[in-house]
């Protein structure tokens, strides 16, 4: 025996001698002095008392298994919050033999799997109306009775992936920088965007999962591991959900007014 498994052993001997004490008490000495008889009278009042006590109880376990179960990370509405499910997924450690698709020098191929991340989408006047900021009309012929939102997970791989692209400018034509070599002010203030906004998503999920360490026998060095688990939101189904209702021309000069589209001129 071990010694954990010796405290283990002790810790359950100790509470057998107490259950056993303990029963001992009960049943011998104190019979009398924990149980008292009660007179007639005191009696009928505990029977009442307990009979109320018991219908208040039913009462709360009635109503405490018709109230739903609220997730406080859903304290506010999202129309996609039906949609919502968990799985646990082993992170790549997406670096050496260890790659995921989005990764690598850019090609068309994983153009296109950053652009199948993320979409515009409409939902219904019901579901606009329980929004915490109600949105605007989507702005097509013929949906005119749809709301146009963006989700923040897309937002933010957008975003992700704008910052991707600026890494390659011959590609994209996407740089900080103009051909001469002076700061490019407008893209700046958009990488400098896309950096805060995903820090701050980071910092409001703030993922616990633990990343660990491991010995290298080979290199005789410490080793943190990558290949992490983690608790996800099945993406895939929330983005197949929304890519259900996508929007995809999207006009910011454009406007619903009284059920119609109006288009207002753009500044020269
Ligand atoms: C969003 O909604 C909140 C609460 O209803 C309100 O205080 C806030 O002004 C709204 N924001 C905008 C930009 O309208
Ligand atoms: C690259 O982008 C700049 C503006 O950022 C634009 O003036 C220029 O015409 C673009 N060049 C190409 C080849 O698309
Ligand atoms: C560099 O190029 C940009 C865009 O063409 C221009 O606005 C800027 O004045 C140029 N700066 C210099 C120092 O030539």
């Amino acid at each position: 025996m071990n010694a954990d498994e010796e405290r283990t052993q002790r810790r359950y001997d100790t509470s057998l001698d107490d259950a056993n004490v303990e029963q001992a008490g009960l049943l011998e000495d104190h019979e009398e002095t924990l149980y008292p008889k009660p007179n007639n009278g005191c009696f009928t009042k505990y029977i009442i008392l307990l009979f109320i006590t018991n219908v208040l109880l039913l009462l709360g376990l009635i109503l405490a298994t018709q109230a739903p179960c609220k997730d406080p990370t859903q304290a506010i509405y999202s129309p996609a919050q039906s949609e919502i499910e968990y799985e646990t997924v082993m992170f790549s450690g997406s670096f050496g033999d260890d790659l995921t698709e989005y990764q690598g020098w850019p090609n068309d191929y994983n153009d296109q799997l950053w652009r199948d991340t993320y979409s515009a989408l409409h939902i219904s006047d019901e579901e606009n109306s329980k929004l915490y900021n109600t949105t605007e009309r989507v702005t097509i012929e013929g949906m005119e009775d749809q709301f146009l939102i963006g989700m923040d997970v897309f937002h933010q791989l957008h975003c992700l992936n704008v910052l991707r692209k600026s890494f390659y400018p011959e590609r994209y034509n996407m740089s900080m920088y103009w051909p001469n070599g002076t700061l490019h002010h407008f893209n700046w203030v958009h990488y400098d965007h896309c950096i805060d906004l995903i820090r701050q998503s980071i910092m409001c999920h703030a993922d616990i999962s633990t990343l660990w360490f491991k010995w290298d026998e080979e290199h005789h060095r410490m080793k943190p591991q990558l290949n992490m688990m983690h608790t996800c939101r099945k993406f895939e189904k929330l983005r197949d959900w929304a890519f259900e209702r996508s929007v995809t021309e999207f006009d910011e000069k454009k406007h619903i007014e009284n059920g119609r589209v109006v288009t207002y001129p753009r500044p020269v």
